[in-house]
């Protein structure tokens, strides 16, 4: 009836975008602890941290070492933020095998967020890129502000496609969409999503919605409808970019897991697990749980 994906992969987020935005920096031993309970919650992909100024992001600072402790399961993807050629540099220290680059299809916000333009960011991805590719480490692409700017309002959907195909033609072999502070509603994603794959496969464009107007779950099934089926999420609904005022939680992984699993489609993660994971977090940092989910089984 309905072009639906059988199957979804899913990216939590939570140890990086989750992380990076709490006012208190966790210990090193909890953000462990939080990787492997996702791991053994069936998630398969996670984002562990960004090597990215401990100046601007104090939360993220542990990164090295996190990535050295790390216990690396064989069927786990773990991946990085890498803003320039020293955070590539201590990605590859640190035994990476995967790393993201970001950008954002607002100019003001990229300035705000890595201190540059559009333009010069792209710049300074090339030798990242060509380093990453020596080390053969897989380098994904971020797009910020896919549905609007905290600085800048409306984003026309062009600008995302162009900023998205550059990041391809870079050698990103999949790119994530950001709607970084929740803006979007499900029509504005479809056109935003169909405007990006009018230059590259759906198959390779994931989405990375923030829920500030409780808005995510539904942009993400109305994109489910046009044959997305990679989607970024954070346990217990954490999240935020310090650089984008207003910006609160992604989507929390359990609500994504909750709805497509109801629709019969395999994430192939522990729902009951998944759930135990963001109780325990919430309860570490000390705050309300934001996966409607979570709270219903609490
Ligand atoms: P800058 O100040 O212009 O950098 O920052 P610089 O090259 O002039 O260097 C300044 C100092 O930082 C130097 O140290 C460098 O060595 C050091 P000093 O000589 O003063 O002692 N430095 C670094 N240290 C560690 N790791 C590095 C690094 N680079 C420089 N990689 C920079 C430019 C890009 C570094 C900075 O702006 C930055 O780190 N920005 C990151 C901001 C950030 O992490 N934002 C949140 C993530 S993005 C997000 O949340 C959106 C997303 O979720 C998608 C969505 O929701 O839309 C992905
Ligand atoms: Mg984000």
């Amino acid at each position: 009836m309905y072009n639906l994906p059988k199957k979804v992969k899913i990216i939590d987020v939570s140890p990086r975008d989750g992380l990076q935005n709490e006012k208190q920096v966790i210990d090193l031993a909890t953000k462990l602890e939080l990787i492997e309970r996702l791991g053994q919650s069936g998630v398969k992909n996670i984002e562990v941290t960004g090597f990215v100024s401990p100046k601007w992001v104090p939360q993220l600072a542990d990164s090295s070492q996190l990535c050295e402790q790390l216990i690396h399961h064989k069927n786990i993807n773990y991946s990085a933020l890498v803003p320039n050629l020293k955070g590539m540099e201590l990605a590859i220290a640190s035994g990476m095998k995967e790393v993201a680059v970001f950008t954002a299809a607002s100019e003001l916000f990229t300035q705000k967020n890595i201190n540059c333009s559009i333009d010069e960011s792209l710049e300074r991805f090339k030798p990242v890129i060509s380093l990453a590719k020596e080390h053969n480490i897989r380098v994904r692409g971020y797009v910020s502000c896919v549905l609007g700017c905290p600085y800048e309002g409306e984003i026309n959907p062009r600008k995302v496609a162009e900023v998205t195909k550059k990041l391809f033609e870079l050698g990103c072999y999949e790119v994530s969409l950001g709607d970084t502070i929740g803006t979007g509603t499900p029509l504005k994603a479809q056109k935003m999503l169909t405007q990006c794959t009018e230059i590259a496969s759906v198959e390779t464009l994931a989405l990375h919605f923030h829920n500030t107007y409780g808005q995510a779950l539904a942009n993400i099934y109305a994109c489910l409808e046009l044959g997305a089926h990679i989607i970024d999420a954070s346990v217990a609904g954490l999240g935020g970019c310090p650089y984008a005022k207003g910006a609160s939680g992604n989507i929390a992984t359990e609500d994504v897991v909750y709805m497509l699993e109801g629709m019969g489609i395999e994430t192939g993660i522990d729902l009951k697990k998944l759930i135990q994971t963001g109780q325990w977090i919430s309860q570490k940092l000390n705050k309300s749980n934001n996966s409607h989910v979570g709270k219903a089984h609490s």
